[in-house]
């Protein structure tokens, strides 16, 4: 187990290179399983969570290798076996996309109940709804999930729920089905749009992705393709809410910000301003932060609203806000563990139910020994460490490492302080 050791209080200034998404770049990686020909992705953060996904998918035969240090090249050119180990699967919830990936390519597979952040309790029901339409049968046991289809056809299918990574199960099932199939009650995050686009690239037929309407024209093959993951909302937000919480103005350099207005607009509530500049291919985001952080009300939901994982460093910054915040997130029962955190170090938080907490500010923060529950609270708990006066040491934080990419390094070559210690 590995440790943060943050000393507090230091102005920060400077750029920070925003890394590909996380979450897209998971998804991307088991669209490449569709087809028996090369895929080449660049912009891939080389964080825990794709790590593990590469060892899960170099079980099953894929070949899979890093071209640069930020590039992939992946040749699923024969599935060996279409069983999931499962401590690999029990590190990583995107783990579950390998289900309509493996249906597609191969018309069955086995795995355990995905892992993932302990934040809620993260159903898969949705995700077995929308296969079942497409055609496949999914049975479990005390152990194992099965899924089998003698054909995928494509169906009308209502998500249950606007679920992320079920609409890409959705996704990359359709993709080669047999028919059209029209996913509702779609999720629009980036990365599904993201997705679509690769998945399109590689053959297919997909239309409407980033709205809650996606149709999908089935092919009987797919084949290889390239394309840049999207760079990563969370660090975006991430790095806005450390620039509000520290008073300091920050720039974010990255592909592009065009389309971050559910998180621009939270933090231009708080009082922050933005200038977008282009330089060449990349693009960069100048955060003025004000002196004084207006308190606001962080709620989560589906894209275009608020992102679920950024409610937890927004909150850090609301405890710098002069007033009081609400944060309310229905998404995840589990998600407000980072409170008992926070209060240890001086925050004024009434915890109103699982979803709701009020923040009252501003409140000094101090330093004191913390333990990270997951990937987006434990790179909030760095944040309020980074305000706090003393010395923070935070606990477990291999769990942010399997979101955030050397997060201590780049953080201190914009003036932060914090050691990893073994
Ligand atoms: N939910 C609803 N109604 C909705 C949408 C979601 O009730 O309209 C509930 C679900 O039941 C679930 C929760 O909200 O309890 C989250 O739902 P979803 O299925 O969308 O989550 P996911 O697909 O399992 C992905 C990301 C998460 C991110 C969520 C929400 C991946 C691998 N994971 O999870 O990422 O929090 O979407 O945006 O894509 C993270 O990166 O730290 C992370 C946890």
């Amino acid at each position: 187990m590995a440790n943060f050791i943050i000393q507090g209080g230091q102005k920060l200034k400077g750029e920070i290179r925003i890394m590909g998404s996380k979450n897209a770049a998971l998804a991307l990686i088991c669209a490449a399983v569709l087809t028996k020909e090369k895929c080449y992705l660049k912009n891939v953060p080389a964080i825990e969570d794709v790590k593990v996904l590469i060892k899960l998918l170099s079980k099953i035969g894929v070949k899979i290798n890093w071209s640069k240090k930020d590039e992939l090249i992946i040749w699923a050119k024969e599935i060996k076996t279409t069983k999931l180990d499962p401590a690999l699967t029990h590190r990583l919830r995107a783990s579950i996309l390998l289900m309509g990936a493996l249906l597609a390519r191969q018309k069955k597979m086995q795995m355990i109940h995905p892992g993932g952040c302990f934040i809620g309790q993260r159903p898969v029901g949705t995700h077995f709804e929308a296969l079942r339409e497409l055609g496949a049968k999914i049975t479990q046991d005390e152990k194992n999930y099965y899924a089998e289809a003698k054909k995928l056809r494509g169906a009308a299918i209502y998500l249950d729920e606007q679920s992320v990574t079920a609409t890409e199960n959705a996704l990359l099932a359709a993709v080669l089905a047999e028919g059209s199939t029209i996913i509702k009650n779609a999720a629009s995050e980036r990365h599904i749009v993201n997705l679509a686009k690769f998945l399109n690239l590689m053959g297919a037929d997909i239309t409407g992705a980033g709205t809650n309407t996606i149709k999908i024209g089935g092919k009987k093959n797919l084949h290889g393709a390239n394309i840049a993951v999207v760079d990563d909302e969370n660090e975006v937000g991430t790095f806005i809410a450390l620039s509000l919480a520290t008073k300091s103005n920050l720039k974010l350099v990255g592909h592009s910000f065009a389309e971050m207005e559910p998180i621009l607009h939270r933090a231009q509530k708080m009082g922050a301003e933005f200038k977008i500049k282009k330089e060449g291919k990349k693009s960069i985001l100048s955060i003025h932060a004000p002196k004084e952080i207006k308190p606001t009300r962080i709620q989560a939901s589906p894209w275009p609203g608020f992102p679920t994982d950024l409610h937890p460093p927004f909150a850090v910054a609301a405890t710098q806000a002069r007033g009081e915040s609400l944060v309310h997130d229905w998404m995840f029962e589990r998600r407000l563990f980072y409170v008992d955190e926070l209060t240890k170090m001086g925050a004024r938080i009434v915890i109103c139910d699982p979803h709701r907490a009020l923040i009252s500010g501003p409140t000094k923060l101090f330093g004191t020994n913390i333990i990270s529950p997951d990937i987006r609270a434990g790179m909030a708990l760095v944040i309020a460490g980074l305000v706090a006066s003393g010395q923070t040491e935070i606990g477990n934080i291999e769990l942010i490492e399997r979101g955030y990419y050397k997060i201590e390094e780049r953080l201190n070559k914009i003036g932060a302080k914090i050691k990893r210690i073994e």
